[in-house]
Protein backbone atom coordinates (compact mmCIF):
# COMPACT_ATOMS: atom_id res chain seq x y z
CA UNK A 1 0.00 0.00 0.00
CA UNK A 2 2.54 2.21 1.24
CA UNK A 3 4.85 1.22 -2.08
CA UNK A 4 2.34 2.18 -4.48
CA UNK A 5 1.49 5.54 -2.59
CA UNK A 6 4.99 6.24 -3.34
CA UNK A 7 5.05 4.84 -6.96
CA UNK A 8 2.07 6.89 -7.54
CA UNK A 9 3.26 10.22 -6.45
CA UNK A 10 6.78 9.59 -7.47
CA UNK A 11 5.72 9.72 -11.31
CA UNK A 12 3.84 13.15 -13.34
CA UNK A 13 1.93 11.61 -16.18
CA UNK A 14 1.50 14.61 -18.79
CA UNK A 15 -0.18 15.29 -22.09
CA UNK A 16 2.30 16.49 -24.62
CA UNK A 17 2.05 18.18 -28.19
CA UNK A 18 3.90 15.98 -30.37
CA UNK A 19 2.80 17.01 -34.19
CA UNK A 20 1.04 20.24 -35.02
CA UNK A 21 -2.26 19.95 -36.07
CA UNK A 22 -3.46 20.90 -39.31
CA UNK A 23 -6.88 21.58 -39.41
CA UNK A 24 -8.62 19.87 -36.08
CA UNK A 25 -6.22 19.19 -33.55
CA UNK A 26 -7.22 15.31 -33.37
CA UNK A 27 -5.74 12.85 -30.74
CA UNK A 28 -2.90 11.58 -32.66
CA UNK A 29 -1.24 15.17 -32.24
CA UNK A 30 -0.78 14.51 -28.70
CA UNK A 31 0.73 11.65 -26.28
CA UNK A 32 0.41 10.87 -22.65
CA UNK A 33 4.26 10.67 -21.61
CA UNK A 34 5.55 9.55 -17.90
CA UNK A 35 8.25 11.43 -16.43
CA UNK A 36 10.07 10.94 -12.33
CA UNK A 37 9.63 13.82 -10.35
CA UNK A 38 12.22 15.49 -8.91
CA UNK A 39 13.38 17.23 -6.01
CA UNK A 40 11.71 20.93 -5.66
CA UNK A 41 13.66 23.94 -5.98
CA UNK A 42 13.75 26.09 -3.27
CA UNK A 43 9.77 28.60 -3.90
CA UNK A 44 8.36 25.44 -5.86
CA UNK A 45 5.33 23.79 -4.79
CA UNK A 46 4.07 20.03 -5.78
CA UNK A 47 0.81 20.14 -6.74
CA UNK A 48 -1.57 17.06 -7.08
CA UNK A 49 -4.34 18.35 -9.95
CA UNK A 50 -7.71 17.79 -9.38
CA UNK A 51 -9.03 18.94 -12.63
CA UNK A 52 -7.86 20.84 -15.70
CA UNK A 53 -9.87 23.12 -18.29
CA UNK A 54 -10.68 22.37 -21.65
CA UNK A 55 -10.52 25.88 -23.95
CA UNK A 56 -11.10 26.70 -27.40
CA UNK A 57 -8.06 28.97 -27.14
CA UNK A 58 -5.94 26.25 -26.42
CA UNK A 59 -6.17 25.42 -30.19
CA UNK A 60 -4.93 28.77 -31.10
CA UNK A 61 -1.69 28.00 -28.54
CA UNK A 62 -0.74 24.81 -31.23
CA UNK A 63 0.30 26.49 -34.46
CA UNK A 64 3.60 27.65 -33.28
CA UNK A 65 2.69 31.50 -33.96
CA UNK A 66 0.04 34.04 -32.19
CA UNK A 67 -1.95 35.70 -29.70
CA UNK A 68 -1.30 33.33 -27.27
CA UNK A 69 1.73 31.77 -25.41
CA UNK A 70 2.25 28.71 -28.13
CA UNK A 71 3.28 24.90 -26.85
CA UNK A 72 6.21 23.71 -27.95
CA UNK A 73 6.82 20.31 -29.69
CA UNK A 74 7.30 17.48 -26.83
CA UNK A 75 6.04 20.52 -24.29
CA UNK A 76 3.07 19.68 -21.78
CA UNK A 77 0.01 21.42 -23.18
CA UNK A 78 -0.76 24.63 -21.25
CA UNK A 79 -3.92 24.77 -19.44
CA UNK A 80 -5.39 26.10 -15.95
CA UNK A 81 -6.21 23.08 -13.00
CA UNK A 82 -7.16 23.44 -9.50
CA UNK A 83 -5.39 20.66 -7.01
CA UNK A 84 -3.58 20.49 -3.57
CA UNK A 85 -0.64 21.00 -2.23
CA UNK A 86 1.24 17.51 -1.81
CA UNK A 87 4.77 18.87 -1.28
CA UNK A 88 6.25 22.10 -0.79
CA UNK A 89 9.76 23.68 -0.93
CA UNK A 90 7.98 27.46 -0.16
CA UNK A 91 7.13 29.57 2.74
CA UNK A 92 3.38 30.11 3.98
CA UNK A 93 2.31 27.09 1.95
CA UNK A 94 0.91 24.55 3.65
CA UNK A 95 0.17 20.26 2.41
CA UNK A 96 -3.37 19.96 1.25
CA UNK A 97 -3.78 23.69 0.12
CA UNK A 98 -6.38 24.08 -2.43
CA UNK A 99 -4.97 26.20 -5.45
CA UNK A 100 -5.47 27.10 -8.97
CA UNK A 101 -3.36 28.33 -11.73
CA UNK A 102 -1.14 27.41 -14.72
CA UNK A 103 -0.57 23.84 -13.67
CA UNK A 104 -0.73 22.28 -17.34
CA UNK A 105 -2.41 18.90 -18.35
CA UNK A 106 -0.86 16.65 -16.16
CA UNK A 107 -1.45 14.95 -12.68
CA UNK A 108 1.34 16.66 -10.83
CA UNK A 109 2.34 20.23 -11.37
CA UNK A 110 5.66 21.06 -10.23
CA UNK A 111 5.71 25.16 -10.31
CA UNK A 112 6.93 28.29 -8.24
CA UNK A 113 4.80 28.97 -5.67
CA UNK A 114 3.97 32.52 -7.86
CA UNK A 115 2.27 30.65 -10.73
CA UNK A 116 -0.76 29.12 -8.26
CA UNK A 117 -2.73 31.35 -5.86
CA UNK A 118 -5.14 29.78 -2.93
CA UNK A 119 -8.25 28.81 -3.37
CA UNK A 120 -11.19 29.14 -0.66
CA UNK A 121 -12.77 25.64 -0.71
CA UNK A 122 -15.42 26.98 1.25
CA UNK A 123 -16.95 28.67 -2.29
CA UNK A 124 -17.84 25.46 -3.22
CA UNK A 125 -16.26 22.58 -6.19
CA UNK A 126 -12.89 23.37 -6.83
CA UNK A 127 -13.94 22.93 -10.52
CA UNK A 128 -16.01 25.83 -9.68
CA UNK A 129 -12.51 27.42 -10.16
CA UNK A 130 -12.23 27.16 -13.63
CA UNK A 131 -15.66 27.95 -14.54
CA UNK A 132 -18.14 30.39 -13.55
CA UNK A 133 -15.54 31.73 -10.88
CA UNK A 134 -12.48 31.54 -13.55
CA UNK A 135 -11.46 34.44 -14.90
CA UNK A 136 -11.48 33.22 -18.17
CA UNK A 137 -14.81 32.01 -18.38
CA UNK A 138 -17.12 33.67 -15.71
CA UNK A 139 -15.28 37.01 -15.58
CA UNK A 140 -14.68 37.00 -19.10
CA UNK A 141 -18.51 37.03 -20.05
CA UNK A 142 -19.29 39.56 -16.91
CA UNK A 143 -16.83 41.75 -18.65
CA UNK A 144 -17.79 40.96 -22.15
CA UNK A 145 -21.57 42.04 -20.98
CA UNK A 146 -21.15 44.59 -18.32
CA UNK A 147 -18.07 46.39 -20.08
CA UNK A 148 -18.38 46.20 -23.52
CA UNK A 149 -22.46 45.29 -24.64
CA UNK A 150 -24.18 47.11 -22.12
CA UNK A 151 -27.35 45.49 -22.54
CA UNK A 152 -29.85 47.95 -21.59
CA UNK A 153 -33.35 46.68 -20.15
CA UNK A 154 -35.83 45.54 -23.15
CA UNK A 155 -32.60 45.21 -24.81
CA UNK A 156 -31.84 42.61 -27.75
CA UNK A 157 -28.88 40.44 -26.33
CA UNK A 158 -27.80 37.52 -29.09
CA UNK A 159 -25.50 35.33 -28.26
CA UNK A 160 -23.15 32.50 -29.95
CA UNK A 161 -22.01 29.53 -28.57
CA UNK A 162 -24.59 30.00 -26.08
CA UNK A 163 -24.69 26.70 -24.50
CA UNK A 164 -21.09 26.73 -24.50
CA UNK A 165 -19.14 27.72 -20.70
CA UNK A 166 -18.37 31.65 -21.60
CA UNK A 167 -21.73 31.77 -24.09
CA UNK A 168 -24.25 30.53 -21.08
CA UNK A 169 -22.78 32.94 -18.42
CA UNK A 170 -22.78 35.98 -20.65
CA UNK A 171 -26.80 34.78 -21.69
CA UNK A 172 -27.57 35.07 -18.20
CA UNK A 173 -25.73 38.28 -17.06
CA UNK A 174 -27.38 40.18 -19.61
CA UNK A 175 -30.96 38.83 -18.78
CA UNK A 176 -30.84 39.43 -15.10
CA UNK A 177 -29.95 43.35 -16.19
CA UNK A 178 -32.70 42.86 -18.23
CA UNK A 179 -32.15 42.24 -21.66
CA UNK A 180 -34.27 40.06 -23.71
CA UNK A 181 -32.08 37.21 -24.54
CA UNK A 182 -31.81 34.82 -27.76
CA UNK A 183 -29.13 32.12 -27.71
CA UNK A 184 -27.69 30.81 -30.73
CA UNK A 185 -26.27 27.18 -30.41
CA UNK A 186 -25.56 23.67 -32.26
CA UNK A 187 -28.75 21.22 -31.88
CA UNK A 188 -32.37 20.54 -30.26
CA UNK A 189 -30.77 19.12 -27.33
CA UNK A 190 -28.49 22.82 -26.67
CA UNK A 191 -31.62 24.62 -28.37
CA UNK A 192 -33.60 23.04 -26.02
CA UNK A 193 -30.91 23.84 -22.76
CA UNK A 194 -30.72 27.19 -23.47
CA UNK A 195 -34.24 27.77 -22.81
CA UNK A 196 -35.28 25.46 -20.34
CA UNK A 197 -32.37 25.57 -17.92
CA UNK A 198 -30.64 28.85 -18.72
CA UNK A 199 -33.99 30.69 -19.26
CA UNK A 200 -32.86 32.30 -22.31
CA UNK A 201 -36.09 33.61 -24.25
CA UNK A 202 -35.76 31.81 -27.29
CA UNK A 203 -32.53 29.87 -28.94
CA UNK A 204 -31.82 28.90 -32.71
CA UNK A 205 -29.96 25.68 -33.77
CA UNK A 206 -27.48 27.04 -35.95
CA UNK A 207 -26.67 23.42 -37.44
CA UNK A 208 -30.49 22.97 -38.54
CA UNK A 209 -32.44 26.66 -38.71
CA UNK A 210 -31.49 29.58 -41.56
CA UNK A 211 -29.79 31.81 -38.92
CA UNK A 212 -30.75 34.79 -40.73
CA UNK A 213 -34.39 33.73 -41.38
CA UNK A 214 -34.54 33.26 -37.69
CA UNK A 215 -33.28 36.69 -36.33
CA UNK A 216 -35.25 38.61 -38.86
CA UNK A 217 -37.95 36.47 -37.20
CA UNK A 218 -37.28 36.74 -33.62
CA UNK A 219 -35.37 40.38 -33.38
CA UNK A 220 -38.03 42.38 -35.75
CA UNK A 221 -36.32 45.41 -34.50
CA UNK A 222 -32.77 44.33 -34.63
CA UNK A 223 -30.04 43.38 -32.19
CA UNK A 224 -28.77 45.31 -29.86
CA UNK A 225 -26.27 43.74 -28.73
CA UNK A 226 -23.93 40.93 -30.35
CA UNK A 227 -21.96 39.09 -27.29
CA UNK A 228 -20.17 36.60 -30.30
CA UNK A 229 -18.12 33.71 -29.24
CA UNK A 230 -17.92 32.15 -33.06
CA UNK A 231 -17.14 34.01 -35.96
CA UNK A 232 -17.38 33.69 -39.46
CA UNK A 233 -21.26 33.05 -41.25
CA UNK A 234 -22.88 33.36 -38.01
CA UNK A 235 -21.19 36.43 -37.07
CA UNK A 236 -22.42 37.81 -40.89
CA UNK A 237 -26.19 37.05 -40.37
CA UNK A 238 -25.79 39.09 -37.19
CA UNK A 239 -24.44 42.17 -38.37
CA UNK A 240 -27.12 41.66 -41.18
CA UNK A 241 -29.58 41.94 -38.54
CA UNK A 242 -28.14 44.75 -36.23
CA UNK A 243 -30.55 47.77 -34.60
CA UNK A 244 -29.36 51.08 -34.81
CA UNK A 245 -26.48 51.97 -32.21
CA UNK A 246 -26.18 48.40 -31.38
CA UNK A 247 -22.71 46.79 -29.80
CA UNK A 248 -20.74 43.87 -31.19
CA UNK A 249 -18.57 41.95 -28.56
CA UNK A 250 -15.78 39.96 -30.27
CA UNK A 251 -15.17 37.27 -27.52
CA UNK A 252 -13.86 34.60 -29.63
CA UNK A 253 -13.94 33.22 -33.29
CA UNK A 254 -14.21 29.46 -32.45
CA UNK A 255 -15.15 28.69 -36.13
CA UNK A 256 -11.65 30.14 -37.15
CA UNK A 257 -9.14 28.19 -34.67
CA UNK A 258 -8.71 25.26 -36.75
CA UNK A 259 -7.57 27.24 -39.77
CA UNK A 260 -5.99 30.57 -38.59
CA UNK A 261 -4.38 30.92 -42.09
CA UNK A 262 -7.40 30.84 -44.17
CA UNK A 263 -9.78 33.62 -42.73
CA UNK A 264 -12.05 35.20 -45.00
CA UNK A 265 -14.42 38.45 -43.56
CA UNK A 266 -16.31 39.26 -41.88
CA UNK A 267 -18.20 40.23 -45.08
CA UNK A 268 -20.96 42.44 -44.11
CA UNK A 269 -19.03 44.52 -41.96
CA UNK A 270 -20.55 47.63 -43.84
CA UNK A 271 -23.87 47.38 -41.63
CA UNK A 272 -21.83 48.89 -38.88
CA UNK A 273 -21.77 52.08 -40.66
CA UNK A 274 -25.23 51.48 -42.11
CA UNK A 275 -26.66 51.40 -38.08
CA UNK A 276 -24.04 53.66 -36.08
CA UNK A 277 -22.81 50.09 -34.72
CA UNK A 278 -19.52 49.18 -33.23
CA UNK A 279 -17.84 46.09 -32.99
CA UNK A 280 -15.02 45.85 -30.07
CA UNK A 281 -13.22 42.79 -28.97
CA UNK A 282 -11.40 42.09 -25.78
CA UNK A 283 -9.71 39.65 -23.97
CA UNK A 284 -10.44 39.14 -20.12
CA UNK A 285 -6.87 40.04 -19.08
CA UNK A 286 -7.62 43.79 -20.78
CA UNK A 287 -9.65 44.70 -17.49
CA UNK A 288 -8.01 43.16 -14.47
CA UNK A 289 -9.80 45.44 -12.45
CA UNK A 290 -12.81 43.76 -13.41
CA UNK A 291 -12.16 40.22 -12.08
CA UNK A 292 -12.48 40.68 -8.15
CA UNK A 293 -16.13 42.54 -8.46
CA UNK A 294 -17.16 39.87 -11.35
CA UNK A 295 -15.92 36.72 -9.71
CA UNK A 296 -17.76 37.91 -6.27
CA UNK A 297 -21.12 38.79 -8.31
CA UNK A 298 -20.67 35.33 -9.86
CA UNK A 299 -20.06 33.60 -6.73
CA UNK A 300 -23.33 34.92 -4.91
CA UNK A 301 -25.57 34.27 -7.78
CA UNK A 302 -24.35 30.38 -7.75
CA UNK A 303 -24.54 30.37 -4.32
CA UNK A 304 -27.99 31.74 -4.03
CA UNK A 305 -28.74 29.54 -7.07
CA UNK A 306 -29.86 32.65 -9.78
CA UNK A 307 -26.89 31.09 -11.67
CA UNK A 308 -26.54 28.36 -13.88
CA UNK A 309 -23.30 26.74 -14.14
CA UNK A 310 -23.36 23.46 -15.95
CA UNK A 311 -19.90 21.23 -15.83
CA UNK A 312 -19.13 18.60 -18.33
CA UNK A 313 -16.47 16.49 -17.12
CA UNK A 314 -14.68 13.55 -18.82
CA UNK A 315 -12.69 11.47 -16.41
CA UNK A 316 -8.64 10.53 -16.52
CA UNK A 317 -5.90 12.60 -17.79
CA UNK A 318 -5.58 10.81 -21.51
CA UNK A 319 -9.18 12.06 -22.49
CA UNK A 320 -8.09 15.64 -22.85
CA UNK A 321 -7.19 15.00 -26.59
CA UNK A 322 -10.44 13.43 -26.72
CA UNK A 323 -12.02 16.23 -24.99
CA UNK A 324 -10.40 19.36 -27.17
CA UNK A 325 -11.62 17.38 -30.16
CA UNK A 326 -14.87 16.73 -28.29
CA UNK A 327 -14.84 20.93 -27.58
CA UNK A 328 -14.23 21.82 -31.64
CA UNK A 329 -17.31 19.06 -32.42
CA UNK A 330 -20.24 20.99 -29.95
CA UNK A 331 -20.04 17.87 -27.48
CA UNK A 332 -20.36 19.87 -24.47
CA UNK A 333 -22.81 21.12 -22.92
CA UNK A 334 -21.41 24.38 -20.40
CA UNK A 335 -18.06 23.69 -18.71
CA UNK A 336 -15.80 21.01 -20.25
CA UNK A 337 -13.47 19.92 -18.04
CA UNK A 338 -11.08 16.74 -17.47
CA UNK A 339 -11.03 14.96 -14.46
CA UNK A 340 -7.55 13.97 -12.80
CA UNK A 341 -7.46 12.51 -10.07
N1 LIG B 1 -11.89 37.11 -24.88
C1 LIG B 1 -11.47 36.34 -23.89
O1 LIG B 1 -10.80 36.77 -22.94
C2 LIG B 1 -11.86 34.90 -23.90
C3 LIG B 1 -11.63 34.07 -22.78
C4 LIG B 1 -12.08 32.74 -22.82
C5 LIG B 1 -12.72 32.26 -23.96
N2 LIG B 1 -12.89 33.09 -25.03
C6 LIG B 1 -13.58 32.63 -26.23
O2 LIG B 1 -14.91 32.29 -25.86
C7 LIG B 1 -15.41 31.33 -26.79
C8 LIG B 1 -16.03 30.18 -26.02
O3 LIG B 1 -14.99 29.48 -25.33
P1 LIG B 1 -15.33 28.40 -24.22
O4 LIG B 1 -14.02 27.95 -23.68
O5 LIG B 1 -16.39 28.91 -23.33
O6 LIG B 1 -15.90 27.19 -25.10
P2 LIG B 1 -17.36 26.60 -25.09
O7 LIG B 1 -18.31 27.63 -25.58
O8 LIG B 1 -17.63 25.91 -23.82
O9 LIG B 1 -17.20 25.48 -26.20
C9 LIG B 1 -17.06 25.85 -27.52
C10 LIG B 1 -18.39 25.69 -28.27
O10 LIG B 1 -18.25 26.36 -29.52
C11 LIG B 1 -19.14 25.78 -30.45
N3 LIG B 1 -18.45 25.61 -31.73
C12 LIG B 1 -17.35 24.87 -31.99
N4 LIG B 1 -17.00 24.99 -33.28
C13 LIG B 1 -17.90 25.82 -33.85
C14 LIG B 1 -18.09 26.32 -35.17
N5 LIG B 1 -17.25 26.01 -36.16
N6 LIG B 1 -19.13 27.14 -35.40
C15 LIG B 1 -20.00 27.46 -34.39
N7 LIG B 1 -19.88 27.02 -33.12
C16 LIG B 1 -18.84 26.21 -32.86
C17 LIG B 1 -19.59 24.43 -29.88
O11 LIG B 1 -20.95 24.54 -29.51
P3 LIG B 1 -22.14 24.25 -30.58
O12 LIG B 1 -22.58 22.85 -30.30
O13 LIG B 1 -23.13 25.27 -30.24
O14 LIG B 1 -21.54 24.35 -31.95
C18 LIG B 1 -18.72 24.25 -28.64
O15 LIG B 1 -19.40 23.58 -27.62
C19 LIG B 1 -14.23 30.92 -27.66
O16 LIG B 1 -14.29 31.64 -28.87
C20 LIG B 1 -13.04 31.36 -26.86
O17 LIG B 1 -11.91 31.61 -27.64
C21 LIG B 1 -12.48 34.38 -25.02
Amino acid sequence: MFCNHQSMVAINRRVVLVRRPQGQATPDCFSVEETPLRELEPGQVRVAVEYVSVDAGTRTMLRGEGFHQQVGLGETILASGVGRIIETAADGWEIGQAVKGGLGVQTIATVMSSAVRPIDSATGPLSLHLGALSASTGATAWIGVRNIGKPQPGETFVVSAAAGAVGSIAGQIAKFDGARVIGIAGGPDKKAYVVDTLGFDAAIDYKNEDVHARLRELCPDGVNVFFDNVGGPILDAVLDNLAMHARVVICGAISHYDDMDNITGPSLYLRLAERQSRMEGFAYFHFPDSIGPATIELAEGVRDGSLTSTEHVLDGIERYPEALQFMFNGGNTGKLLVKVS
